[in-house]
């Protein structure tokens, strides 16, 4: 397999790095972070949550920030619903994709939605019904594919298993995460594999937390596979509130200059993904999470 000449980053900072912060971020430096982020070139933007607001209260503003988005054609605005609720919820902020979130670890579907890898599956088939009927995209998220927290290592054939069943009641395209960073560039090859017993090359993407500093060894791997759709996360936000001491997503702008460097295009103009990732760390008042940016942003100082 011929590693890709073309790679689409799903940016999630905005929902995946956000929903992990403690301090209230207002909608309007969410909207402004999105703005800045379709400004340099991302077509994928993961934007908000339609969670419940007692479990991840950053992402309760999930409307007002939908709504003061200027939306630019040819991007793709998604967002997160874990059950019909919130699908109906999400459905007056026009999404232009919905994310159902399940685990490939019954333990941390327990933990991050509250039902088992089989209930949650349930949950899903009317969002997704709900959001073919509309013209909506579906994405699915399997998350802990790698490892989990609760229950350590997780075998290849939990993906697969999972795969299928989000295939079965019509999810689209399926994210192979590894939600707290442990996998290492085979096994995350062999989970993609999984995900890949039943959706094609165009019908994945790889979404890699760096807790351990693999992800963009893990991005390689996947390459070599001849994957090329990847989230990441501005900045190198977040984590996810319900897997304790996991970082954020790879920084967008470290896989960015990986794939640049290699002759791969993207379409996104590098300088202004560093001032959108600058912003949102100023915002926050912390040193960015991408070793690219802080090395860029010195040499622009120098
Ligand atoms: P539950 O408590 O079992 O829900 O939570 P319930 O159906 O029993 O309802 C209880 C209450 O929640 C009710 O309110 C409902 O109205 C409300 P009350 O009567 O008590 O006032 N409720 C909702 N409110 C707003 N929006 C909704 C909604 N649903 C119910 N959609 C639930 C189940 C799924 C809601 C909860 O567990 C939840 O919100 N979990 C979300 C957790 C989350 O957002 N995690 C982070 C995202 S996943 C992630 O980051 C991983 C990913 O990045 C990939 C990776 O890295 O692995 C995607
Ligand atoms: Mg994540």
């Amino acid at each position: 397999m011929s590693i890709p000449s073309r790679v689409k980053m799903v940016e999630v900072g905005p929902r995946d790095g956000l929903q992990n912060e403690k301090q209230p971020v207002p909608a309007a430096i969410k909207v402004e972070l999105v703005h800045r982020l379709q400004d340099a070139g991302l077509k994928e933007i993961e934007v908000t949550s339609f969670v419940s607001p007692k479990w991840v209260p950053q992402m309760a503003d999930n409307a007002e920030v939908m709504a003061g988005l200027v939306r630019r054609a040819g991007v793709r605005y998604s967002v997160l619903t874990p059950n019909l609720q919130g699908f109906e919820a999400a459905l007056k902020s026009k999404p232009d994709e919905i994310v159902v979130f399940a685990a490939a670890s019954e333990a941390f579907s327990q933990k991050n939605i509250n039902c088992s890898i089989a209930e949650s599956i349930e949950r899903f088939r009317p969002v997704a019904e709900a959001a073919r009927a509309h013209n909506i995209h579906v994405r699915g998220a399997i998350s802990c594919a790698v490892g989990c927290p609760y229950e350590g290592e997780i075998a290849p054939e939990r993906v697969a298993m999972v795969a299928r069943l989000l295939k079965d009641i019509g999810v689209q395209h399926v994210g192979v995460a590894d939600t707290i960073g442990v996998g290492t560039p085979i096994k995350v090859q062999r989970a993609m594999e999984a995900a890949l017993k039943h959706y094609d090359l165009d019908g994945v993407s790889g979404h890699f937390h760096d807790t351990y500093g693999q992800a963009l060894s893990n991005t390689l791997a996947c390459l070599q596979m001849g994957v090329w759709q990847f989230d990441a996360s501005v900045a190198g936000l977040g984590g996810c509130p319900y897997a304790k001491g996991a970082t954020g997503n790879v920084a967008t702008e470290d896989v960015v200059y990986l794939l640049h460097g290699m002759g791969i295009d993207t379409g996104i103009d590098l300088d202004k993904l560093i001032d959108a990732g600058k912003f949102i760390s100023d915002f926050l008042e912390r040193k960015s999470g991408s070793r690219v940016a802080t090395a860029l942003l010195n040499k622009r100082m120098a």
